[in-house]
């Protein structure tokens, strides 16, 4: 059983979504004693943006690299290893206007590979990467109910791995962080009971 842990989250000690992947990780820990976790901390420690070296390196078949791509497609490609290696992925995902930190995105951009996690057909796309539980800590300052169109967090997280297989997506969620610190409590705390029914 292996659990990948990823903190998107660059608020340091203060950051929700980072005190809730714990508690997740912490609880999905009890249920399977023999887990292995990977840490992958993308808050402190980002993926940098796609260039066209890595864009190519990740996206263009091998045959069609430069020297450049072909020296970072080894690094590029062990991203996507390392979560098509996990059974349950934990993200830690806040919304920073109005969607998911870019560390995150650029985390993503390295997942969406046509020929390993999807591919098209005449029937349409069909997604290759399911078979994995994915469980997203959402934190946000406001309250935002399904449908805003200012909402394009949870809302993209679920398109994304919609597309690439996985679609039943597990979100615990505290909102209305921005509130006043009576509402964060309340926020952190039913988040809590939640996550102790995952
Ligand atoms: C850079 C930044 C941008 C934010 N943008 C939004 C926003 O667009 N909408 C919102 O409701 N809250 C916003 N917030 C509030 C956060 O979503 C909220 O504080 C949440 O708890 C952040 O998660 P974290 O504590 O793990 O960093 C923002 C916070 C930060 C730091």
């Amino acid at each position: 059983m292996k659990i990948l842990h990823i903190d998107s989250a660059t608020t340091g000690a203060h950051s929700v979504t980072r005190e809730l992947s714990a508690a997740i990780v912490a609880h999905l820990k009890t249920k399977h004693e023999d887990a292995e976790v990977t840490v992958l901390d993308l808050g402190t420690m980002p993926l940098p943006h796609l260039d066209p070296v890595s864009t190519g390196a990740i996206r263009l078949p091998a045959d069609q690299h430069t020297d450049d791509m072909k020296a970072a497609f080894p690094a590029e490609r062990a991203v996507l290893d390392q979560f098509l290696a996990s059974d349950i992925v934990v993200i830690g995902a806040p919304m920073y206007n109005f969607t998911i930190p870019s560390a995150l995105k650029s985390w993503l951009d390295r997942l969406g590979v046509p020929g390993v996690t999807f591919g098209y057909s005449e029937a349409g796309p069909t997604g290759f990467a399911g078979g994995r539980r994915v469980i997203i800590a959402s934190s946000r300052g406001g309250a935002y109910e399904e449908g805003n169109p200012a909402e394009h967090q949870e809302s993209l997280l679920k398109v994304f791995f919609g597309f690439i297989g996985i679609p039943d997506l597990e979100f615990i969620r505290a909102e209305k962080i921005g509130f006043g610190p009576e509402a964060r409590e309340q926020a952190i705390a039913d988040a809590k009971e939640a996550i102790l029914k995952l």
